[in-house]
């Protein structure tokens, strides 16, 4: 199967010969991209910011969000990383790679490009790659391939002797910006004003914060000062159990639809779960309703995820009987119960690779994933429920081309592109970090 950058550049060809052509619509053709600026390279996106002064999330499922101003903005890619053939670049990486040896370490997402995952020493799960990060000291630097959170995130448990770098500094996460220290701060004064700050009985706080792993170093930080925790899709009822030993509620963010799948399956009712808009007071919610709280929603999510519908499930169902349908906890919760599993990435994977030979798996997931576990397993068929090519747009920034320029600076003695969180944020991020690091299964704890 070719990967997904081919494929989009192929359906961008198509459709510009058929718009030539004067060919109305094409009948014919299996797939289409939900972006036709997908098909360019991620510096024709760099240049229209800086042009504009003003950051986005480039095309693709996050082309419809809101970059807050303070998302950064990545400078001009050199021409000759831009003017460069797949082979050429290809040939730079491997040459920079050789010359660095145990000096560099790559890591990679699986949402990542083909492209770029065939360069990476680690591939894994925003968990796994945490782990990655804190356990590869013997690197000076780590090249971080995934999105702005999860660098930072690597800066922090890594040793101060290793730099981490994001090869394109606009690859962010829209629903990690979704929730801002100053709205989260904000809320958190409602919270207290409402529930006050004395534990009950039982030793236990009014109020825990989780933040999902998608998020801020500063919004780590403030969990870790206020006796909160970090999650990730991987660990997320284990670390609410976690939070209801230490208090009676959980203000979650910023994903609601984690929250909720998560709070959900642990049999927490679905009135208890009120959505937090912080633009509202309250959040929007009565007083009655917040006081019967027991896990608070912040109203954030991502837009990969949110492309996944019942009726996908539905039509996959009857188009393949026997059908195994396996969904990311990012999806809403309606998609989550029409599904017969939900896990992270890595779950997914591990899932797949458990499976009898001959099994059929519809997959609600991010397509640079799902495309290649149905390369990497032919013995299975494996397709993404979505059946529009849309990648993460923010994850699809990182192009060959960056990665080469990064790792030919590290050659010439420069880094370029480093994530820098200031001590005075780590301190307290990371003790919420290693709180979830720390946190084991409840079966595992008994034992
Ligand atoms: P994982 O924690 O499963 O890697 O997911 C990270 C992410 O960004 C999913 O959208
Ligand atoms: Fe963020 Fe969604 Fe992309 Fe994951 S898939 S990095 S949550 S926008």
């Amino acid at each position: 199967m070719s990967s997904v950058n081919t494929t989009i550049q192929l359906i961008t060809r198509e459709q510009a010969e058929a718009a030539q052509s004067h060919i109305p619509g094409q009948p014919g053709r299996a797939q289409e991209s939900c972006d036709e600026d997908l098909a360019q390279g991620p510096w024709e996106f760099d240049l229209a910011e800086a042009l504009a002064g003003t950051p986005g999330y480039g095309p693709g499922a996050s082309n419809e969000d809101t970059a807050p101003a303070s998302t950064p903005v990545q400078g001009q890619l050199p021409q000759e990383y831009k003017d460069a053939s797949d082979a050429e670049l290809e040939g730079r990486i491997r040459a920079a790679k050789a010359v660095l040896g145990e000096r560099v370490v790559v890591l990679g997402h699986f949402y990542q490009r083909d492209e770029v995952v065939a360069f990476a020493d680690f591939v894994g799960d925003s968990f796994q790659l945490a782990n990655a990060a804190k356990n590869r000291s013997e690197a000076e630097a780590i090249v971080f391939c995934g999105v702005h959170f999860m660098a930072e995130t690597a800066d922090m448990l890594s040793g101060s002797h290793q730099s981490v770098i994001l090869p394109n500094l606009a690859a962010g996460c829209s629903m990690a910006d979704m929730a801002d220290l100053p709205s989260v701060e904000a809320c958190w004064a409602e919270l207290e004003a409402l529930y006050g700050t004395e534990p009950d009985a039982e030793g236990r706080v009014p109020v825990i914060p989780v933040t999902y792993m998608n998020s801020s170093a500063a919004l780590k930080a403030f969990c870790g000062e206020r006796g909160g925790i970090v999650c990730t899709s991987s660990n997320a009822s284990t670390v609410l159990d976690w939070a209801f030993e230490r208090g009676q509620r959980v203000l979650f963010f910023p994903d609601q639809h984690l929250g909720r799948n998560t709070a959900k399956a642990m049999g927490i009712p679905l009135e208890a779960m009120p959505l937090w808009n912080p633009r509202l007071p309250l959040g929007g919610n009565s007083q009655q309703v917040m006081e019967a709280a027991k896990v608070v929603l912040w109203q954030g999510f991502c837009s990969v995820h949110k492309r996944f519908t019942v009726a996908q499930i539905e039509k996959a169902r009857a188009d393949f009987p026997g059908l195994r349908v396996i969904v990311h906890p990012e999806c809403p919760m309606e998609v989550v119960d029409a599904a017969d599993e939900a896990g992270s990435t890595d779950y997914i994977l591990k899932a797949i690779q458990g499976a009898p030979d001959g099994t059929t798996f519809a997959i609600g997931t991010e397509i640079n994933m799902v495309n290649r576990l149905a390369a990497q397993y032919p013995q299975h068929t494996i397709f993404c429920l979505d059946p529009v090519i849309c990648p993460c747009s923010t994850m699809y920034r990182i192009h060959p081309g960056y990665l080469a320029w990064v790792l030919e600076g590290l050659v010439a003695g420069e880094v370029r592109n480093q994530i820098t969180v200031p001590e005075t944020t780590a301190v307290n991020a990371r003790i919420a970090l290693e709180r979830m690091l720390a946190a084991k299964p409840r079966s595992a704890a008994r034992a």
